[in-house]
């Protein structure tokens, strides 16, 4: 099958932002990271394990009316290294970059360990240092490796 016709599984969208190249599996996770769980009314198209020359399978979400703020993105690039995040207006895409890893990521995770400081009642923003095996947390030391999609905090 050609590109052209691959891409036809999920329909382009006129205004939004198409998160592309997005690792395997990972949509529903990315779909977490956004907060959207579907209740919001905004329209949403998910590829799963769809075929990719440059990655052999990949996922893509595509999200109407809506850009990602630099934490979503930061949290996306732990998730999907090689996603792109294409900007669409009026059906063009009018602005598409790589993610990149940042040096850390406030609020946006939770710790897996239950002694934490973050874990308890207080007043402490989590934060993780990115390391190379994964996120660190900067109050305990826990590491997160594979399942950072496990540990995303709700917002
Ligand atoms: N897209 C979309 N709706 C549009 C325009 C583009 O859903 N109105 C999607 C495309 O299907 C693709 C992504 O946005 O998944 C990026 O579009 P484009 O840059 O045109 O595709 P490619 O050149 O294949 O992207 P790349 O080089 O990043 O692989
Ligand atoms: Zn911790």
């Amino acid at each position: 099958m050609s590109e052209p016709e691959r891409e036809l599984r999920v329909s382009k969208i006129r205004d939004g932002t198409v998160i592309d190249h997005i690792t395997g599996g990972q949509a529903l996770n990315v779909l977490a990271i956004l907060g959207i769980d579907g209740d919001e009314g905004v329209g949403v198209s998910i590829g799963m394990n769809v075929p990719s020359d440059k990655l052999g399978t990949k996922d893509v979400v595509k999200v109407e009316d809506r850009e990602l703020s630099q934490g979503e993105v930061d949290v996306l690039s732990l998730l999907a290294p090689e996603a792109t995040v294409n900007i669409v207006r009026e059906f063009e895409v009018v602005d598409k970059k790589r993610v990149e890893r940042p040096e850390r990521v406030v609020g946006l995770l939770t710790c897996p360990n239950h002694n934490c400081i973050t874990n308890a009642d207080e007043p402490v923003e989590s934060a993780f240092g990115v390391v190379d095996d994964g996120v660190r947390c900067e109050f305990c030391g826990e590491i997160v490796r594979e399942d950072i999609g496990d540990h995303l905090a709700v917002h």
